[in-house]
């Protein structure tokens, strides 16, 4: 029944390897999103038309759009941080979505874009505007929408008024992340109840990270509330550059195990990811594992 699909946004080739050390090869992103893609997600994040030198890491942006396969109903957001990001974007000629990103703290939101949340969120709704006209489909995100590393505790009716400014301005979803993965339960709930009073669950979707080992329960809370769309990252990869101390994504493979165990269906092959994020490890020379990943591989 509807009530039962959940939506697993993966992104670890972004969110994942924009904040991995090592420079991955342009060859083994183009294989990673392929394999990804055959999993059976029905969103795949790409790269980031950001500049090459905030994020050395994901310059291969023409390269990796131009080179991963694109499988029927899949779609691939990019993530485009300005006017200069969509038009790069836009010049590949393939690219069809994108997300914009937006903070809940001033703080994070300097660090993150050089902006105020006012001044980028200024910007990203003329970015939203081109791209709708261009017939690209957009999707939002907010940071820190529980805890800022650098403002502390966020307000959540800060949250609120961002993610309607982004589904006012054209966004199909918002995507409300928690950065740095401090939230639990209680301060989850707390700023899920808050949006929940301006936006419908689902226009919205969750992104958390790790950090404290929180995420499944926020998860867990977001469907609670009638949210049924989570983001994550194969073999829980990533962090952000610009949040110091921020680890991976929840794991796809944690998510997965977690939503099948609850009567959840994705449409995505778990034993597929586990096997893809295994690929990654030995290809890339990384030994990333999620939990569920490890158990799946000692069998
Ligand atoms: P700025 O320095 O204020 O920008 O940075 P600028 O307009 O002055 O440009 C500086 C230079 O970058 C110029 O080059 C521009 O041409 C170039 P120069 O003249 O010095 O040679 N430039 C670009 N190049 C390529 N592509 C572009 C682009 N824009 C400018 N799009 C800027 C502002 C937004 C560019 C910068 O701050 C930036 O790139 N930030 C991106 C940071 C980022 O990618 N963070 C991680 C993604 S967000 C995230 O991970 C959170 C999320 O996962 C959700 C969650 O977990 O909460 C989504
Ligand atoms: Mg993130």
């Amino acid at each position: 029944t509807a009530a039962n699909r959940f939506r697993v946004v993966e992104v670890g080739a972004r969110d994942g390897l924009q904040a991995e050390k090592k420079f991955v090869p342009t060859k083994i992103k183009v294989e990673l999103i392929d394999r990804l893609s055959a999993c059976g997600f029905s969103t795949v994040e790409t790269t980031s038309f950001v500049s090459p030198k905030w994020i050395p890491q994901l310059a291969d942006h023409n390269d990796v759009v131009a080179q991963h396969q694109r499988f029927p109903g899949v779609a691939y957001p990019v993530l485009v941080p300005n006017s200069a990001g969509l038009k790069n974007a836009m010049a590949t000629g393939v690219v069809d979505e994108i997300a914009v990103f937006a903070a809940a703290s001033d703080g994070f939101s300097k660090k993150n874009v050089n902006a105020t949340v006012e001044e980028s969120l200024k910007k990203l709704i003329e970015v939203t505007k081109t791209a709708l006209d261009a017939n690209i489909r957009v999707r939002g995100y907010v940071s820190v929408v529980v805890g800022c590393p650098y403002d502390g505790a966020v307000n959540p009716e800060v949250v609120a008024r961002v993610t309607e400014t982004l589904l006012a301005a054209g966004c199909y979803e918002v995507s409300l992340g928690d950065t740095i993965g401090v939230g639990t339960v209680n301060t989850v709930s707390k700023m899920l109840d808050t949006v929940l009073k301006h936006v419908p669950a689902e226009k919205l979707a969750v992104h958390f990270h790790d950090t404290y080992g929180q995420a499944l329960s926020n998860v867990l809370v977001s469907i609670e509330k009638g949210i049924r769309a989570a983001d994550s990252s194969v073999a829980g990869l990533g962090g952000c550059p610009y949040a110091k101390g921020a680890t991976g994504n929840l794991a796809t493979e944690d998510l997965l195990y977690f939503l099948r165990g609850n009567g959840f269906e994705t449409g995505v092959d778990l034993e597929k990811v586990v096997e893809t994020a295994k690929w990654f490890n030995l290809a890339a020379g990384y030994d990333k594992w999620s939990r569920v990943g490890a158990a799946i591989s000692a069998k």
